[in-house]
């Protein structure tokens, strides 16, 4: 995947969307961003995909993260088309800006191509209020997201961040099942960060890096 990636920023990009023009940096500040693009309006995959993002809407705002819609088609068009996602997915409104870029200028800056079609993809970044890429999806155009899983991953992102990242999320993690200790953290800084307790798991190697614990 060439072009920015984890840790890195996003490029300050000025941009056109369904809500007003603004600096990206602008968008992203205090708070974190879920920004993912899409091959083109009017098309099958993308409206589904829309929609689901609108119907999630209010569970990305009860986190305190914004969503950011980019397809690369102009405005006119992404405002013609944002009835049909309403129409296709009950209970959904596009309450989010969409980006225009239909040059496709904007998606090679943001690393959001498909580098096998040499063309737009389904890219999705989540972006910290530092504005860096904390997490990268890519796509191709035949493969619509799980926005279950976007919402798994971002609580992640935000269990590990908010205990700076002394803990990490195991397989298949939902919010409130246990986490793993970070291997960085010792056992006795792990007996200060979590009093109420961690289990290590007793393994084969009786190597004890597999520690567990109940943050809930
Ligand atoms: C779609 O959104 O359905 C789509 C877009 C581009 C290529 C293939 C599918």
């Amino acid at each position: 995947m060439p072009g920015i990636t984890l840790g890195d920023t996003v490029p300050n990009l000025e941009v056109e969307t369904t809500h007003k023009n603004f600096k990206l940096h602008d968008y992203f500040a205090d708070s974190w961003t879920v920004l993912f693009s899409h091959p083109g309006d009017f098309t099958p995959v993308c409206t589904t995909e829309l929609g689901a993002m609108g119907k999630y809407a209010h569970e990305f705002e009860q986190r305190g993260v914004k969503l950011l819609g980019l397809s690369c088609d102009d405005i006119q068009s992404h405002k013609d088309w944002i009835p049909d996602i309403e129409a296709f997915t009950p209970g959904s409104k596009v309450t989010y800006p969409i980006i225009a870029d239909p040059n496709k200028e904007i998606i090679p800056q943001l690393n959001m191509i498909d580098p096998i079609e040499n063309g737009p993809s389904r890219a999705l970044h989540v972006v910290g209020p530092d504005c860096k890429i904390k997490l990268s999806f890519l796509y191709p155009s035949t493969t619509g997201r799980n926005m279950d899983e976007v919402l798994r991953a971002l609580d992640s992102l935000l269990m590990a961040a908010k205990h700076k990242n002394k803990i990490a999320t195991p397989v298949n993690w939902k919010p409130d099942e246990p986490v793993v200790i970070s291997p960085a953290v010792s056992d006795e800084e792990a007996k200060k960060l979590f009093p109420q307790g961690f289990k290590t798991a007793k393994l084969p190697s009786k190597k004890g890096y597999l520690r567990v614990a109940d943050v809930s």
